[in-house]
């Protein structure tokens, strides 16, 4: 039997069931980009992010047996407390491309609460935090309906898959501290259609690094991310990528088991850029960074330069800034924020996180 996919799952129609389940999950940055993928999320490279923790989605999903199995997926979605048709919509698309891995949806019917920690439209990503926190959902009603005994690491395993489903960065977001995505060779366990934990290959250097969020916009990015993925998939930079990121990895991920942080901040900021140079030469070409991304980057460059501190920058697919450094400089590059770089950020709006132990499972009792 496949160890995702269980078709013989399905509620007695004489049961009347009712429950409720709720997760936080956080969301990551990613340290080597996942960009361009094949159906259903499987990436055309691998990917390896730190899981953050003050930037974090928490959703409740209450469900129970519907009168008769009428087939259709029956979901009212909150988002903030409000009515979230769009959203909505994706959530129903979602849950359809996973009955053959939880044929029992279509049996019960859904309200889903969704809440951010961060400020909504803060221009932050929220599909990694959101998805996950909903894919462990799913798999915590499973779990509570069929009495299914996976332990800690089958759980969270079928979690990841279930993201992945959803939105491939959020099948990282499952596990603490830092987690892998994608095929790498040296690894064996690493996998295209999961995440996995990697937190015991993790330096102590790396221990309690900060990731703080500076929010240069607030407006939602031009391009998403999947139209994103969609455009890569025939770029003419296509091969020269893949070639280059299976190499990244190899040497992000010694560095990262060295505790290398030279190494580190020069993979993560390439990497940082790279992502952003295959958007401007793609066809579409598209730019999302803003003059005040570029004047932020600088300033970072020559203040790690100027005070000889580990200091990097990393993006995502948008034009806000992490910038990443260990714990024993943090009052140093607050102090260089609130100075030089609060004036470049939005309603001078930064968010102060580090890496994170990985999603919580909210307790009803
Ligand atoms: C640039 O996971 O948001 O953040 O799989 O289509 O939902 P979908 O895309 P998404 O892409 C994230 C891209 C990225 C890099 C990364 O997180 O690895």
């Amino acid at each position: 039997m496949d160890f995702f996919k269980n078709s013989e799952l399905h509620i007695d129609p004489n049961i009347q069931l009712e429950g409720k389940v709720g997760w936080k999950s956080p969301s990551n940055i990613a340290l080597i980009k996942y960009w361009g993928k094949y159906r259903d999320q499987i990436p055309m490279n691998p990917s390896v992010s730190f899981t953050l923790s003050q930037a974090y989605t928490q959703t409740i999903c209450e469900y129970k047996t519907k009168k008769k199995d009428d087939n259709k997926i029956s979901i009212d979605f909150y988002f903030e407390g409000k009515q979230k048709p769009e959203f909505a919509r994706r959530i129903n698309l979602y849950f359809k491309s996973l009955l053959d891995v939880f044929p029992f949806l279509t049996q019960l019917e859904f309200e889903i609460f969704s809440d951010n920690s961060f400020p909504h439209s803060s221009g932050i990503a929220s599909s990694a935090s959101s998805m996950s926190s909903l894919a462990l959902c799913l798999s915590s009603i499973e779990r509570n309906i069929f009495n299914i005994h996976l332990d800690e690491d089958e759980f969270l395993k079928k979690a990841s898959y279930v993201a992945r489903i959803g939105s491939g960065s959020a099948c990282r977001s499952i596990f603490p501290k830092i987690s892998l995505w994608g095929k790498v060779n040296e690894i064996p366990e690493s996998c295209n259609k999961y995440g996995i934990p990697m937190e015991d290959y993790l330096h102590k250097n790396f221990k309690n690094y900060h990731d703080d969020i500076l929010i240069v916009s607030k407006i939602a990015k031009s391009i998403s991310s999947s139209d994103g993925h969609v455009i890569m998939s025939d770029h003419k930079f296509k091969e020269g990528r893949i070639q280059q990121v299976n190499k990244r990895m190899h040497f992000m991920m010694r560095a990262l088991e060295t505790g290398d942080l030279e190494k580190f901040g020069e993979i993560l900021e390439n990497e940082a850029l790279t992502l952003h140079s295959l958007m401007m030469s793609s066809e579409p070409a598209y730019l999302l960074i803003e003059p005040n991304t570029v004047k932020i980057l600088q300033r970072i460059e020559s203040f790690r330069k100027e005070k000889k501190l580990p200091v990097y920058y990393s993006l995502d697919a948008g034009p806000n800034v992490h910038m990443l450094y260990p714990n024993s400089i943090a009052e140093k590059v607050t102090e260089f924020i609130d100075n030089e770089l609060v004036k470049y950020c939005k309603d001078g709006d930064y968010i102060k996180d580090y890496l994170g132990s990985g999603p919580k499972e909210i307790d009803f009792s």
